[in-house]
């Protein structure tokens, strides 16, 4: 049964939808059906598609009370709107669904886990919000609240875990048929920690641990964790909140950390190795992750930055886009993500340049576009002799442009928006170190309207930016300090037309 607030912000919805059909969105990275979107949710596969929910706020263009919008993909990049799957409409929850995440039962049900927050009022007067974690079962349209809800609240907590700040329950199903989950949670000294629970079955759950501990290095709270093994290494995937800056590595505010190392499964003991940022570009935050049933892991993050999302126009009819889903993988120590390799499913013609030398700035004949995937290939024109800065600026023309641009001296790459429409005195620069080697780089950048993701040396850093240009100013030049050899291959990105027709 669903409810009448669930009903209602399903209409609404429909209705809006047709409204704002006709208003520029970005093509193939799936943004908010009607209203605000931030955190994906429940990335599962179920049922031959994968369901992508996310933070949903379809009655406003800002955060607000939280629901679950819901679209299904069969490749990632072409996903269909369906009905808003939770509303907050029970007493646990009534004050918002928040993030969380999904597993399919060994019944052919899918089982989502979310945390449902709820006003308390202080002995002060002033209001907390309490938050615990929920479940929902469904058939991938429909769920139903699970009737024993809260399945997780403060009485699960170790000592001093803070009820206020338990969230982002992520789930998952171990070989032998039980279940595992990690939730974010801050001690009293608000200090950010994951926690470990178990289930034999998903649905009644037990405290194991805290299975790992912030001690102060990366902001505060952590949120939206997820916890996964790829290629014999161990992933602590966290969305630190007040992060302060390290280097180029971590920026302020709130950011995104991958902690690498091993995991004892018998003990549930997981030992850090490494850490680094997941994405060094300005709109990136609470990515999850889900097992491709071929066995890639990919990623998906929202493609926003909580600083800076609450300046648009309110009368905006939809705010909030999802990244690109990545594949990733992991080497040396060091997390790589590429575009899913659907997307070259979706490359349009192709043009191709080889061996381009100049030194100054050069435009290439149908170098051009919003929608495109585009690769390069750059190192020294000159033997012996490295040029001191190359860029490749796009969504340009007289008046506007966006840039990345790489000095191989400072072994820096850095992604520039400043002229790309804002007014705002946001950030709009970020800057990365990267491994150079002799001013030679390669930087795929995939361009789809309002956003560009820039991937270097194959994936080993990426840096997100949404951008304000109107789609239709298209061009791209390349500029060099010194003499620069490059070669560019571009391909236009199109829908795939057994795929299109859909909704996005
Ligand atoms: C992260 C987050 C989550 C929370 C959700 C609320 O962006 O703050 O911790 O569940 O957003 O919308």
């Amino acid at each position: 049964m669903t409810s009448q607030i669930l009903r209602d912000a399903r209409k609404y919805e429909e209705e809006m939808e047709r409204r704002i059909a006709g208003e520029p969105r970005p093509a193939f990275h799936l943004s908010a059906r009607v209203g605000w979107m931030n955190d994906p949710n429940g990335f599962s596969f179920f049922k031959g598609e994968y369901h992508l929910f996310y933070q949903y706020h379809p009655f406003s263009a800002f955060w607000g009370p939280m629901h679950w919008g819901h679209a299904v993909s069969k490749d990632l990049l072409h996903w269909s709107h369906l009905p808003a799957a939770l509303a907050p409409d029970t007493d646990y929850d009534r004050d918002g669904c928040f993030s969380g995440n999904a597993v399919v039962l060994p019944d052919g049900r899918h089982l989502l886990m979310y945390t449902g927050v709820s006003r308390e009022t202080q002995p002060d007067g002033g209001q907390r919000e309490v938050q615990t974690q929920c479940l929902a079962v469904g058939d991938g349209i429909d769920y139903e609240k699970w009737t024993e809800n809260p399945v997780l609240d403060w009485r699960s907590l170790p000592q001093g875990g803070s009820k206020y700040d338990f969230r982002d329950p992520k789930i998952w199903r171990k070989q032998d048929g039980s279940y595992r989950c990690v939730v974010g949670n801050c001690t009293a000294e608000h200090d950010g920690q994951i926690l470990l629970y178990s289930s034999r079955d998903g649905f009644h759950w037990k405290y194991e641990k805290i299975l790992a501990a912030n001690k102060g290095r990366f902001g505060r709270m952590w949120e939206c964790p997820d916890f996964f093994a790829v290629d014999g290494k161990q992933v602590l995937l966290i969305s630190p909140q007040d992060m302060m800056p390290q280097g180029f590595e971590y920026h302020n505010g709130n950011g995104t950390v991958c902690l690498i190392g091993t995991y004892e499964e018998e003990t549930d003991t997981f030992s850090e190795e490494y850490h680094q940022a997941v994405d060094y570009g300005i709109d990136f935050y609470a990515p999850q992750t889900v097992l491709a049933p071929d066995g890639r892991r990919i990623l998906i993050g929202w493609m926003q930055n909580w600083d800076t999302c609450n300046l648009h126009a309110p009368g905006r009819p939809w705010f909030g886009q999802m990244s690109l889903p990545r594949e990733v993988t992991v080497k040396n120590g060091r997390l790589f993500q590429k575009p899913v390799r659907e997307l070259e499913r979706m490359r349009g013609e192709e043009v191709r340049y080889e061996n381009v030398s100049f030194s100054d700035v050069i435009k290439l004949d149908e170098i051009k576009g919003r929608k495109i995937d585009m690769e390069l290939s750059v190192r020294p024109g000159e033997e012996e002799k490295i040029y001191r800065k190359f860029a490749v600026r796009f969504a340009q023309n007289d008046t506007y442009q966006t840039s990345v641009s790489f000095k191989p001296y400072e072994s820096i790459i850095k992604v520039d928006r400043k002229h790309s429409g804002s007014r705002r005195a946001i950030i709009h620069q970020r800057r990365c170190l990267v491994k150079g080697e002799k001013g030679r780089i390669k930087i795929r950048i995939v361009l789809d309207y309002f956003s560009v993701e820039v991937f270097v040396n194959d994936g080993e850093y990426v840096l997100s930016a949404t951008l304000y240009t109107d789609p239709a100013v298209d061009g791209i030049s390349f500029f060099a300090d010194g003499q620069v050899e490059m070669d560019v291959v571009k391909y236009e990105l199109l829908p795939v037309s057994h795929m299109s027709g859909q909704s996005i």
